[in-house]
């Protein structure tokens, strides 16, 4: 009976950022806990190949063209789950971006594609989710990955951080404006994968590697897999009373 609330047959969930990393897994662990996903990258072909992928699995899925960063994009890939599976339950906002270099080296319009890329791009998903939600009036559930980027400071991640510090405030006001819609905004907030965003980042984790591990709790790097149960009990009935929160997934990273 317990294990039945983590159950989402027959939820559609949108998931944005699904052609690599992350976002893959999370399709995965998704459509393995029953949901019906719709899943977009900024190629139609990268986001198909996941969505492929799990139907071959026997899963449903769906990949759309979106970049979300754009409203209209953002609006689209709604349309385009609930057009094809007529409803929406579930809004996972994963896809995102980085620079890694120095503050002091940053040109004002790489903050702005960094800001875009995260706070600009979840909040418009978020929107186009909730006025769905709204719509179809039986509520509805946004899990958004932040990262533990925005509870500390991290090398040469200045306008990332500060994305991620904006992501988890949104959270907290999405979630007291769109709560009496029955609307849930939650975040989960991962510590380092063994994936990285970027080439530089790439080679950290096989430099920094040490310094990584010894300084996680857990005494290991999570694999991106890590990060679907989490997201799946945010989305679930499991959280049914669960609304506000930023959840740390880092090994207890923070927590140290
Ligand atoms: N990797 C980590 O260890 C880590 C740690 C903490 C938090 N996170 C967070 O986890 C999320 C995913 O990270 P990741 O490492 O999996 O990143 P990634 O490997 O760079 O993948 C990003 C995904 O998002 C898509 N994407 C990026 N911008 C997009 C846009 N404007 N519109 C639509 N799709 C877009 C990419 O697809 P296309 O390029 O094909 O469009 C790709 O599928 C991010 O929000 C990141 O901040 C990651």
């Amino acid at each position: 009976m317990t294990l039945r609330l983590f159950d989402l047959s027959g939820r559609v969930a949108v998931i944005t950022g699904i052609s690599r990393g992350i976002g893959r897994a999370l399709a995965h662990g998704f459509a393995e806990a029953g949901a019906i996903v719709a899943g977009c990258a900024r190629s139609y072909e990268a986001a198909e190949r996941t969505a492929e992928q799990i139907r071959a699995k026997g899963g449903e899925a769906l990949g759309v063209l979106a970049d979300v960063t754009r409203p209209e994009d953002c609006q689209a890939l709604i349309d385009a789950a609930v057009r094809r599976y007529g409803r929406l339950d579930i809004a996972v906002l994963n896809a995102g971006i980085n620079i890694k270099k120095p503050s002091i080296d940053f040109a004002a319009g790489e903050f702005d594609t960094v800001i875009a890329g995260n706070l600009r791009a979840y909040f418009l998903a978020a929107q186009a989710a909730a006025r769905q939600f709204m719509r179809q009036g039986r509520g509805g559930a946004i899990v958004m990955n932040s990262s533990n980027a925005s509870l500390a400071a991290f090398d040469e991640l200045g306008p990332y951080c500060a994305a991620k510090a904006g992501i988890d405030g949104l959270v907290r006001a999405l979630a007291a404006e769109w709560g009496p819609h029955g609307i849930r905004v939650n975040a989960f907030n991962p510590g380092y994968t063994t994936h990285s965003m970027t080439d530089k980042g790439q080679d950290y984790l096989k430099t920094g590697a040490a310094e990584i591990i010894g300084r996680t709790p857990l005494r290991r790097m999570a694999e991106v897999s890590e990060m679907a149960g989490p997201a799946i009990f945010l989305a679930s009935d499991a959280a049914s009373f669960v609304t506000g929160v930023t959840l740390a997934v880092d090994g207890g990273w923070c927590a140290a």
